[in-house]
């Protein structure tokens, strides 16, 4: 039997889910971060990727200034970094210092991925849909790599990182090894 569920919360049906640093650079020349688990592949061929960013975040207006914009994975190991890249806006903050993480130049776009990452996919704007109070930035992935011996056939090689999830608020899951796994017949 089914029961309610508060309509207005129906997102925390959809989690726990992939999380993600997205960095940008703002005209000033500013690097920001900020945390995101709303995103998601969109097209393989070309390559593209969707985020979703409250209208008012700094880095909407980054993305907007700059039309790139990088999805750094962080290890499950780094989830206090990940929940202060979310909880302060980089128009206060400058959140790079307050993570304390380093910077590396993107392969092809001007701004910078954080090198504490083990992953790290650039892309560039190609499209921006407002959804009330909410814009969809699609991103042309125009590259990606990871750290070495990270992955393997299935992408993470679980046996080597912790991925996080987020779950909800300063609520995080972990994916590693000692999660439980099953392939379907
Ligand atoms: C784990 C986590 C995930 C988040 N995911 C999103 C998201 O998908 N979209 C969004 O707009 N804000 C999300 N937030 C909130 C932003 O990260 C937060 O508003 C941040 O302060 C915006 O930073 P900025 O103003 O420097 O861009 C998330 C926060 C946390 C902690």
């Amino acid at each position: 039997m089914f029961v309610d569920f508060d309509l207005s919360n129906y997102y925390r049906l959809l989690h726990p889910r992939p999380v993600a640093v997205i960095t940008s650079t703002c005209h000033s020349g500013k690097v920001n971060a900020m945390a995101c688990s709303w995103f998601t592949p969109v097209s393989e061929d070309p390559p593209t990727v969707a985020v979703v960013i409250d209208e008012e975040a700094y880095t909407s207006q980054c993305i907007e200034e700059s039309k790139e914009f990088v999805i750094n994975i962080l290890p499950a190991e780094l989830i206090n970094k990940i929940w202060t890249a979310g909880s302060a806006s980089g128009r206060k903050v400058d959140k790079i210092s307050k993570m304390n993480v380093t910077l590396v130049k993107c392969r092809k776009l001007s701004t910078y991925a954080i090198g504490e990452s083990i992953g790290v996919i650039e892309s560039t704007l190609i499209e921006r849909i407002y959804v009330s109070g909410s814009k969809i930035f699609i991103g042309k992935v125009v590259a990606t790599y990871v750290k070495e011996g990270t992955t393997g056939n299935y992408g993470w090689d679980l046996t080597k990182v912790s991925i996080p999830l987020h779950g909800w608020g300063k609520l995080f899951y972990i994916l590693d090894n000692k999660s439980r796994y099953a392939y379907a017949r």
